[in-house]
């Protein structure tokens, strides 16, 4: 086992030292875009203005032949646009891929200072996080890199859920994680052919009483692994995600797993198409009548200590420190916009 003395050593000398905190930054939505598509490339500049993140995708989805296209229109999108506070990631092909080498070292080589994170798919293990640390330090020290480039896994192999808490905390170079539902269930053999969401046949039958009709309950396909990634992260002080939902047609449907995922303690989801943009601003910007709760909590015990009674429900220091993280994501997003916070009254 690394010493913990060592653990925030640079991998490289010249590297710049991992952060010991990770930058607060809002980040509801990680906006994929198909960086090889100019007509795609050319919405950018005003895509930067409306989400939280912008990550090129260079990994599935992205057809064989156009993967060296992708990863160019990415460089060139890292290069011409000015990205502002809005995050710069990029999703590399997975380790084992002819791509993934490439990826890394010509972005961080042209890019470098301008990346905020390297989205890696497919993580088994801590060996894969070890692997990308290593070779970034080594890149980043060989190009100046100002800034640590931080790595977020995808979640998405069953190995890869029996390793996730070995990942989360596997190098101070982590930021987060995604869930990966479409991989994952792949990995899993699971009986399904979609992208996120639930399954009608996923369900619990009420009890039989006679003849009468029987309720069916939906269950969530994800809650498990959603749980075991929420706490993993937590426990590392790294963030957790939804990742896609598939379905473009059915955005009730989007809305509530995204919501299920934020109630559970995600931070974001991805967006694959910009109707989905809106759905996560909405869902991962705190509601403001629990804000409006919250800060209740927070003005009738300001110390957080003991208890009082609101509305007739009971506040202690753990209903306190609830309100914490509300208040605390409220203002995050108070300050990217002024209509939030308006409505939060911050
Ligand atoms: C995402 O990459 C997924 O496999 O769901
Ligand atoms: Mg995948």
């Amino acid at each position: 086992m690394k010493l913990p003395r060592q653990f925030f050593q640079p991998l490289a000398i010249g590297a710049p030292a991992p952060l010991g905190e990770l930058p607060v930054r809002l980040e509801r939505m990680i906006h994929f875009v198909p960086p090889h598509v100019e007509k795609m490339r050319a919405k950018v500049p005003e895509l930067a203005r409306q989400v939280d993140v912008v990550l090129g995708n260079l990994e599935d989805a992205i057809p064989v032949e156009a993967k060296e296209a992708a990863r160019k229109g990415f460089i060139e999108m890292g290069k011409s646009v000015d990205f502002g506070a809005t995050g710069l990631w990029t999703r590399i092909n997975a380790l084992n891929s002819p791509w993934a080498l490439d990826d890394v070292i010509e972005i961080v080589g042209t890019i470098g200072n301008k990346l905020d994170v390297i989205m890696l798919p497919k993580v088994d293990g801590p060996w894969d996080i070890h692997y990308l640390d290593q070779l970034l330090a080594q890149l980043e020290a060989r190009h100046k890199i100002a800034k640590p480039i931080l790595i977020h896994a995808i979640l998405e192999t069953a190995q890869g859920v029996n390793n996730v808490e070995a990942i989360a905390s596997a190098s101070p170079r982590m930021h987060g994680m995604s869930l990966g539902p479409a991989d994952l269930a792949a990995s899993r053999a699971m009986k399904t052919t979609r992208v996120g969401g639930g399954h009608p046949e996923y369900k619990v039958l009420a009890d039989a009483a006679g003849d009468a009709p029987r309720a069916a309950y939906q269950q969530d396909l994800w809650h498990y692994t959603v749980g075991r990634m929420v706490d993993a992260c937590a426990a590392a002080g790294i963030k957790p995600f939804y990742g896609p939902f598939g379905d473009f047609s059915d955005a009730s449907a989007c809305e509530s797993q995204f919501r299920n995922a934020f109630l559970m303690g995600c931070l974001g989801a991805w967006s694959l198409h910009p109707s989905q943009i809106a759905i996560a601003k909405t869902v991962f910007s705190p509601d403001p009548a629990e804000v409006a709760f919250a800060k209740k909590i927070v003005d009738a015990m300001p110390d957080g200590a003991g208890a009082v009674m609101i509305d007739g429900k009971m506040q202690d220091d753990a209903t306190w420190k609830q309100a914490k993280v509300l208040i605390d994501l409220a203002k995050l997003v108070a300050a990217k916009d002024p209509d939030m916070a308006a409505k939060y009254g911050l």
